[in-house]
């Protein structure tokens, strides 16, 4: 790299590319899927009318939508072989691991991996956003010692879902909410697991490569994995009179409390503001509010607490009530991450589309940053090489 190059450590306020699939407006606290604000989406739509609008490009007729339906439960079921691999997999394997190598595992299962065209990606975009939820759904219950379910066709992507993780189907109001989470969380623009996706699909590498990367960056715990965080976080508070301690004693230790702060919303996160009263409702069905409770505690006390330090404001992000949510509907803890993961590969596939087969300028091109080295411990410049007998 040049000498006077600019750095940006992690790429932060640097512009890789144009998308025309979301937008994320942080100063105002809007997210955009296609032109629609998240707010409409939520309240109006459900989750394969998103994926219609991330894929298509248009929100469905009754009729495409009917027929996107179909597509996706038609491709539900998954490879024999891909089951039998999880039979072999020790049960208490993370189920981010899992879903990760049963998407690899998937690709060569899929009659499309051949084909390089825009029409394939698609087709094997479908298949992985109906064969993911079916296969976290067969991994919680091939750890548990049960069966997998064979996907009731009967059912929308949500409620069919929860139907092959539990064997219960779900009442209208869970489905629901559940439907809601699912489109809350398909896309957010260029946030990590994104961007790894578009990173590896700039390579012309196929889906299936280029999704198993998202799932291994949305694992983290500033990512995807933060969900799983703030619900460990909420157990090992226990009570609502430690909520303050438990704030004060990590923001003093430099350390983070997880569920808050984002890098791009600078106020409210728009799908958080949407998951809280759900999380609340769920809670309420299931006759156990504490968790809810302690949880807005904690906002509000980490709010204050962060202000009073940085003297700057701190918002909770969508993993803080998703988590909350979640466990109110009575899902393990480990598989909130993977409930993300679910959703997000409708955006995924989006940005995987155009990142391959944008047609409008500026057409992205191979991602290949600059790094600044700054030398080995030997010196400024080179090292004199020393022979293997005399180091
Ligand atoms: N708890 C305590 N302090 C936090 C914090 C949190 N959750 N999030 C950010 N901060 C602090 C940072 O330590 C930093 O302090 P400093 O300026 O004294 O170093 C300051 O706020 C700015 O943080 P920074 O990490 O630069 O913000 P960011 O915008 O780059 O980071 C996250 C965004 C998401 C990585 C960060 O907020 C975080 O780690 N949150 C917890 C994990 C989480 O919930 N992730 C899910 C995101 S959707």
């Amino acid at each position: 790299m040049e000498k006077d190059a600019i750095i940006n450590t992690g790429l932060r306020g640097i512009t890789v590319a144009s998308t025309r699939i979301s937008d994320v407006r942080g100063k105002a606290g809007k997210l955009i899927y296609r032109g629609y604000p998240i707010r409409d989406l939520a309240e109006k739509s459900g989750f394969e009318e998103i994926v219609h609008l991330l894929l298509y490009e248009s929100l469905p007729s009754a009729a495409r939508l009917e027929k996107l339906k179909n597509e996706l439960k038609t491709a539900r079921s998954l490879p024999d072989a891909v089951i039998r691999a999880l039979e072999t997999c020790p049960a208490d394997a993370r189920p981010m691991d899992i879903l990760q190598a049963g998407v690899a595992l998937m690709a060569p299962h899929d009659p499309d991996l051949q084909d390089e065209s825009r029409e394939a990606t698609l087709r094997m975009g479908i298949r992985l956003i109906a064969r993911m939820a079916t296969l976290v759904a067969a991994w919680e219950r091939i750890r548990n010692g049960k069966q997998p379910l064979e996907p009731d066709p009967g059912l929308d992507h949500a409620a069919n879902f929860l139907y092959m993780l539990s064997g219960k189907r779900p009442d209208e109001e869970t489905a629901g909410c559940f439907d809601t989470a699912l489109v809350l969380h398909a896309e957010h623009s260029f946030n990590a697991s994104t961007f790894s996706a578009r990173q590896v699909a700039s390579t012309k590498a196929h889906i299936y490569s280029a999704v198993t990367a998202a799932l291994g960056s949305l694992s983290g715990p500033l990512h995807g994995g933060a969900n799983v965080r703030v619900m460990r976080m909420l157990e090992q508070i226990g009570t609502p009179e430690k909520v303050e301690a438990y704030v004060e004693n990590i923001l003093d230790q430099g350390r983070k409390i997880m569920g808050l702060g984002h890098a791009v919303y600078k106020t409210d996160d728009p799908r958080a503001l949407i998951l809280a009263p759900m999380a609340r409702r769920m809670a309420e069905k299931a006759g156990e509010t504490k968790w809810f409770e302690m949880a807005r505690l904690l906002e509000q006390k980490g709010k204050q607490a962060f202000k009073a330090r940085k003297g700057t404001d701190i918002f909770v992000n969508v993993d803080f009530y998703s988590a909350v949510l979640y466990n109110a509907m009575a899902i393990p803890v480990d598989l909130f991450t993977p409930l993300f993961a679910i959703s997000r590969i409708a955006g995924w596939t989006a940005h995987v589309l155009e990142e391959r087969f944008a047609e409008a300028a500026p057409k992205p091109m191979l991602y290949r940053p600059e790094s600044e080295y700054i030398g080995h411990y030997c010196g400024p410049d080179e090292c004199s090489f020393v022979p293997l007998e005399k180091r």
